[in-house]
């Protein structure tokens, strides 16, 4: 049975449905159930149940409050992932876990492969960083997903939050200075599952194909929801936060697509057909 933690999260969410549809068993937990912070309850709780894989979609993801709170992001990002590869290893589990494009400084100013040096400038993309090394440290079986910029139906992210300031302004001022690529929780968990039936290990970047600024993501969207008011081009300095983000770090996916034998969709029809899930709910 695969296990699923932070399973409440928009990763969390978009692997319950999937596997669901595939009709393969799982467990479904979040911090209600199995506080991952608490060691002896994760690992008493894999003894007890028939685990084959832990998929951890847990994290510490608000990366302008982590520099103000570095020691629990560190515990969630480092730590938290570095306990389950180890605990993994032991009860001879799969194990997944996934982290950042913020793990680069954003200057290369093409897509970043898995063979790129990490630079991270923020504590968020530090405490990933880590928690890569660690993980592979306890555990060389282990797989780690870089992503970026996700979206889904369950849980916040910038779609919905364009999506309400849209809803209580005529003009709206977007950041046309970050550049990555959106991407759907629903694509990442179907990718993700690809990936573990091939018995994937080791480092791979998933994320939509194709790349856009917070401003092109806007536009688009704001685009297919048909609204009227007046889109502007802000520029990061506008509306300076704690947390240092690279200009650049869009992911080169190739890797997983070629270890899977199929392409990733683009990021718009994944912003469509996350438009479609939202109005299924
Ligand atoms: N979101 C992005 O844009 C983005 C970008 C790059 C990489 N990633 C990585 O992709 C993965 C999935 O991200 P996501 O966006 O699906 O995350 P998410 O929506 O923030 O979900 C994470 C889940 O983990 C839960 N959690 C937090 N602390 C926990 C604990 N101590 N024990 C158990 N569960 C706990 C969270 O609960 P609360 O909500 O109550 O805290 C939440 O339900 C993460 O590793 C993330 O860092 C995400």
């Amino acid at each position: 049975m695969i296990l699923i933690t932070g399973a409440d999260g928009q990763l969390g969410y978009s692997l319950q449905k999937i596997l669901k549809k595939q009709n393969r068993p799982f467990a479904a937990t979040d911090v209600g159930e199995l506080n991952l912070l608490d060691f002896p309850a994760v690992e008493k709780y894999i003894a007890d149940h028939e685990i084959s894989c832990i998929i951890n979609c847990a994290a510490y993801n608000d990366v302008d409050k982590a520099e103000s709170e570095p020691d629990l992001c560190f515990r969630l990002n480092t730590e938290v992932p570095a306990f389950l590869a180890k605990t993994a290893r032991k009860y001879g589990c799969r194990y997944v876990t996934y982290s950042t494009d913020f793990v680069f400084d954003g200057k290369k100013g093409s897509p970043y492969t898995e063979e790129d040096e990490p630079c991270p400038l923020s504590v968020y993309s530090k405490a990933k960083r880590a928690g890569e090394i660690a993980v592979f440290d306890k555990n060389d079986q282990s797989l780690v997903i870089r992503t970026s910029w996700v979206f889904g139906v369950a849980n916040r992210n910038f779609n919905k939050q364009v999506i309400g300031w849209a809803e209580k302004n005529a003009v709206l001022k977007i950041v046309d200075d970050q550049i990555s690529s959106p991407t759907y929780s629903e694509d990442l968990a179907i990718f993700s599952l690809d990936l573990l039936d091939r018995n994937g290990s080791g480092l791979y970047h998933m994320s939509n194909d194709g790349e856009a600024s917070k401003f092109d993501q806007a536009a688009y969207l704001l685009n297919r929801i048909g609204w009227k008011g007046e889109l502007l081009r802000a520029k990061s300095s506008d509306f300076p936060l704690p947390a240092e983000r690279p200009a650049y770090s869009k992911l080169n996916s190739e890797k997983l697509e070629a270890a899977v034998g199929k392409k990733i969709p683009s990021w718009q029809s994944g912003i469509d057909r996350y438009l479609e899930e939202m109005n299924e709910q």
